[in-house]
Parts: C-alpha cells; structure tokens; sequence
C-alpha cells in the first residue's frame, strides 16, 4: 500500500530482501496463467470452491426484515476460509524454493490449513500456537499433528496469538532460506496484507455472482467476523466500489469494555506499530499491546489488517462488536433454524445479523460470511451451555483403556 497511513514494513534488515522476494513472487505469479491455473484448480478441486450460498430462509421469516444469506466458508477442506490464503502461499513458497510452510495459529483453524496444504504440496509444516490456545483448542492440535505439522508450544507472555507470532518470526529469521511464513490474515509486513486479501477476495466475487444469479442484485450489507480481517476483507474486497452495499465487520465484545476483556478495535483500538506492521492496536497506557479477551480463539488478537483499519477510518467499512454471550447466542439460533453450526468467530457476525435485520426492509438482502463450520468449538460450546452430559462423556473416555 503505497501513501497508506497505515501498512508497511517494519521489520529487521535482514528480512527485507526475503520480503522483496516474496513481493516480485507475488507479482509475477499473479499474470502468470500457469500459477492462476494451479491455483483455481486447488480452489476448485481440492478445496471445493465455490462455498455454498446459503438462503436462510427460517432465520429470516422468524427476524421479519431482511433477507438473510449464509455464504458458507466453513465447506472449505479444512473446515474454514483460511485454507484459501494458504493455498496461495503455498504456492508461492514452491515457486521461490522453499521446503517448509511455518505458521502461527490461534483458533488452530489456520495451523490446520497451513499443515493440510503443506500435506497436499510436500512441504515441511512448523505451526507455533500459544499454551492458551492449545488448552482451547486441543482437537484443532491433533488434527494438526495428523496431518504431519510439528506443533510448537509458546509459553510467554498471554500465550496467545500474539505470541505465538513473535515466536514464529523468530524462527523464520533464523531459516530464511528454507522456510516460507505462512501468516494467517491480512496482517504483517508488506505484501503479507495485500497477498491474503488478493486470495480471499473470491469470496465477494462468489457472493456478488451467486446473488445476481439468485436475486438479481447487489446485498443491502455484507457482514463479517474481524479477528485480525482475513474473511472481512476477503467478503469486502469486490463490493468496495459499491457505494450502497454497507460493509460491517464484528469484532470480539468479549465479556466487557475494560482492557483484557475483549478484543475490539473499535472500542479502544489506537495506532500502533506491532510484528512488522502498523495499523490500529489495543494498548496499555505505556503503549504495550494490552491483553485481550474473547470466547473464540481466533478473534482474540490485539490488532486489525492495515487495510482494514484504513477502510475503517475512511468510514467506508463500519465496525462493531457482539459480546461472548451474543456469539453463543446466535451460534445457537442458525443451528437451530438453519441446521448450520458456526465457528464461534463467525457466529459475532450471525449475532449483528440478528440485531439488524429485523430493522431493515424486507426487500433488502444481508449476507454474512460464515467463516468456519463449528466442529472445532465442541467443547467450547458444550461447557458454554454446561452440558454435563457431554463432561461425563469426557471423563469416561479419558478413564477409558
Ligand atoms: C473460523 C475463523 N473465523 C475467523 C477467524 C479470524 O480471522 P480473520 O479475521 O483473519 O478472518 C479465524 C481465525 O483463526 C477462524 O478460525
């Protein structure tokens, strides 16, 4: 992003030329038709794009206003949207010669897609994930190591996302020539934004087809969780032009709106330069990232793709917040009229859904990107709604020889 306000590449010296590598990769691959080629056929027959866009037809007659439209990442192989940035990465780092993928995770949702693609293009995979998130996120850990990854626990500091990517930087300054880091969102160093959302943006373009196929036209609003913006951007990359499509992103509300109790932008969000970039960031009053808090591990990180947060103070994309409490609410409520369980991430943005379309008309269209299925929250949502049922389940399976 040249002239951005925010953005940029504040890292060591030694990492600029891997960076500038990795920027004329980018450019070259995209007006290159064989890696255009490879890269749809993976989406396509690998991934399985196009994802559903689904009609939630009870959710709206019960809300009474808008009609409401799933567009279902969670049918990615892998379970989520994050498979796609990957798979571009992946790529990317066979064309520059690199043997090994290493990522950073939180939900676990990206460590996934990271270790599935290394999988599927014979590369080495290293994922380094918080011990906070490896508690949450224990299955998402398995699968990972299922799949061939060496899982690498980060013991410091909140031992969360934020962490684990100081971890992970560390060790790619460390094996430049080898590795490629495979960063989970549109955040980091320049191209790291640009290159994610230049992936995702088939989102918005299969939300804008499909509906004009449907519908005959262009969405009223366009919704979307924000963690660090993969999916938002992704949702709103090909209707920023569209000055009536409203382009809202829900980030975490968590449990309250003092500092360590969610991870909103919006509420205390100020400009920061943090892990290489700089863009909005929840800060201490000494300017240190702040803790933060929320239900879903993917959204419990301290800053906004630079993007984002330009587009957001432009007013071009509005933010908002749903609390912990909303998320498990809402999560509840498509599973129950629509037969679709979400990821807590994006059930933040099936929680505004509710909140706006009964006050809008009904000849308006809502769309929210579901950005992963909620297979990985099982036991996040059954201590949510103290299922003690399924705790017995776990005692006798851990009792169990
Ligand atoms: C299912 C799901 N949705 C959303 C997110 C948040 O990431 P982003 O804001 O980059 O889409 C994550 C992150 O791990 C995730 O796993």
């Amino acid at each position: 992003m040249k002239n951005s306000k925010y953005g940029g590449a504040y890292v060591p010296e030694m990492l600029w030329e891997t960076l500038k590598e990795l920027t004329a990769a980018f450019e070259s691959a995209k007006n290159d038709p064989a890696f255009q080629k490879e890269f749809q056929d993976l989406l396509k027959n690998y991934s399985g794009r196009p994802t559903t866009l689904i009609f939630a037809e009870r959710a709206t007659a019960d809300l009474g206003g808008a009609k409401i439209y799933l567009k279902n990442e969670g049918a990615n192989l892998s379970g989520a949207h994050k498979i796609t940035h990957c798979l571009g990465q992946g790529l990317l780092a066979k064309r520059l010669g690199k043997k090994m993928l290493i990522a950073e995770t939180g939900a676990g949702q990206h460590g996934v897609a990271t270790a599935t693609v290394a999988a599927r293009l014979g590369l080495e995979c290293i994922v380094f994930m918080g011990t906070e998130d490896i508690r949450r996120q224990r299955p998402n850990v398995f699968l990972m190591e299922r799949l061939g990854a060496k899982v690498v626990p980060v013991e410091y500091g909140s031992k969360t996302l934020k962490d684990a990517v100081n971890e992970a930087l560390k060790f790619w300054m460390e094996h430049l020539a080898e590795a490629h880091y495979c960063i989970g969102s549109v955040l980091g160093p320049s191209p790291y934004p640009e290159m994610n959302r230049y992936f995702q943006s088939v989102i918005g373009r299969e939300i804008r087809a499909q509906l004009q196929e449907r519908e005959g036209k262009l969405p009223s609003a366009v919704l979307a969780c924000v963690g660090g913006g993969s999916n938002a951007m992704g949702s709103f990359d090909d209707f920023i032009g569209e000055k009536s499509v409203r382009l809202i992103g829900v980030e975490a509300g968590g449990i309250g709106k003092n500092v360590g109790e969610h991870a909103s932008r919006k509420i205390a969000g100020v400009p920061g330069i943090f892990q290489g970039y700089k863009s909005l960031f929840l800060q201490t009053d000494e300017g240190q990232i702040a803790p933060t808090h929320s239900i879903s591990a993917g959204l419990d990180y301290p800053g906004i793709g630079p993007e984002l947060a330009e587009l957001y103070e432009s007013g071009r994309v509005e933010l908002t917040y749903a609390t912990d409490a909303e998320a498990v609410d809402a999560a509840d409520f498509f599973a129950k009229h629509e037969g679709v369980i979400s990821a807590l991430e994006s059930a933040h943005a099936l929680a505004e859904v509710r909140k706006m379309a009964p006050k809008m008309g009904r000849d308006e269209i809502i769309v929210a990107t579901l950005s992963g299925r909620g297979d990985k929250d099982l036991f996040n949502f059954a201590r949510a709604f103290k299922d003690e049922s399924f705790k017995q389940f776990l005692k006798d399976e851990y009792e169990r020889k």
